[in-house]
This record gives C-alpha cells, sequence and structure tokens, in this order.
C-alpha cells in the first residue's frame, strides 16, 4: 500500500503573551492510501492545528511532515498551494465564504485561480 501521509515527531507550539503553548508533542503517524482515519479528542486538545500542521496551511515547530514522500514544510507557498488544490480537500467546522460572491461563484474561485499557481 502506498503510503500518503507520514508524520514524524510533529510538534507545534504557539507563543501567546510570552506564554508557550505545546499542542502537539512528538506526534508520530502514518496514513496510507485508502485508508479512513478519525481525528478525535476533547475541544482544545489540538485536532485543528495537527490538520492546520500537516496540510501546510500552518507551519510546525519541529518534526516532519511528508505528503507523497515530499517534505510539507520544505515547500514554497505556491508548491503548498498547488498541493492543497490538487491533493486535498477540505471542509472547515466554520464557513470560510467570500460574502460579496455567490454559493457557486465561492465554489468556482478556486478552480479560477489555479492557474496563476501553476
Ligand atoms: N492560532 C492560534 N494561536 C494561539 N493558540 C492557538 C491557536 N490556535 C489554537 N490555539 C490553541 O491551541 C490549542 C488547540 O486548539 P485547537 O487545535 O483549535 O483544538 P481543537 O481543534 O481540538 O478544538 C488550544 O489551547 C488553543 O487555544
Ligand atoms: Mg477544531
Amino acid at each position: 500500500m502506498t503510503n500518503i501521509l507520514e508524520v514524524q515527531d510533529l510538534c507545534k507550539t504557539y507563543v501567546v503573551n510570552k506564554r508557550q503553548n505545546n499542542v502537539l508533542k512528538n506526534v508520530n503517524f502514518s496514513v496510507d492510501e485508502g485508508e479512513m482515519v478519525a481525528v478525535m479528542g476533547p475541544s482544545g486538545s489540538g485536532k485543528s492545528t495537527l490538520l492546520y500542521s500537516v496540510s501546510g496551511m500552518d507551519g510546525i515547530t519541529a518534526g516532519e511532515v511528508k505528503f507523497c514522500g515530499k517534505s510539507v514544510s520544505k515547500m514554497t507557498q505556491k508548491d503548498l498551494a498547488k498541493l492543497r488544490l490538487d491533493e486535498m480537500g477540505f471542509i472547515f467546522q466554520q464557513m470560510y465564504m467570500l460574502k460579496n460572491l455567490s454559493v457557486l461563484d465561492n465554489i468556482l474561485l478556486p478552480a479560477c485561480q489555479s492557474d496563476k499557481i501553476r
């Protein structure tokens, strides 16, 4: 089976008002092609932080995230945008829609932008 996602010793620390919050501490897991994985935990335990970190939407403090063998933290913003557009799909908890566009235009917008990141 192909290894899609590999996470090694992932750490993510937020610093707010000089106070450190070590949200992810040496997280290790891998996901194979076709595998279904659910991330579960109480509110505030770091589920969203984990997903933002593995997608490259947010930087990581330490460790390694490999998507299809490529190191996510070494990718440029342009490469990351292309990766998310072509290889990943997200359904966010909150609506991140542009209010001045229709629902259809919100859906079409990433496709219109795609030529700018190729
Ligand atoms: N952008 C941020 N800046 C600072 N702290 C954050 C940020 N996002 C989340 N946190 C903190 O990280 C911890 C985990 O949050 P989060 O990943 O949203 O948890 P979950 O999705 O499991 O509810 C919480 O203590 C939260 O306050
Ligand atoms: Mg969350």
